[in-house]
């Protein structure tokens, strides 16, 4: 990832995963915002169980 500001899906519903869209809209849902400070791999989660929120635990990993 290039350093930036994401707005990390926190709903799943976005498709432009793993970013949002917009689409939480009326969910009660809201996207999480990620600053990257410098440019690297920003391993994401993608299945909304993380104890880290917007990036992987291998909480999926138990699913
Ligand atoms: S579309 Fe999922 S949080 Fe915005």
């Amino acid at each position: 990832m290039e350093p930036g500001t994401y707005l990390w899906c926190s709903c799943g519903r976005s498709d432009n995963q793993p970013f949002c869209d917009g689409s939480h809209k009326g969910t009660g849902f809201k996207p999480e915002k990620v600053m990257i400070t410098e440019k690297k791999i920003v391993p994401w989660c993608m299945c909304r169980y993380s104890d880290k929120g917007a990036i992987c635990d291998n909480k999926h990993r138990e699913l």
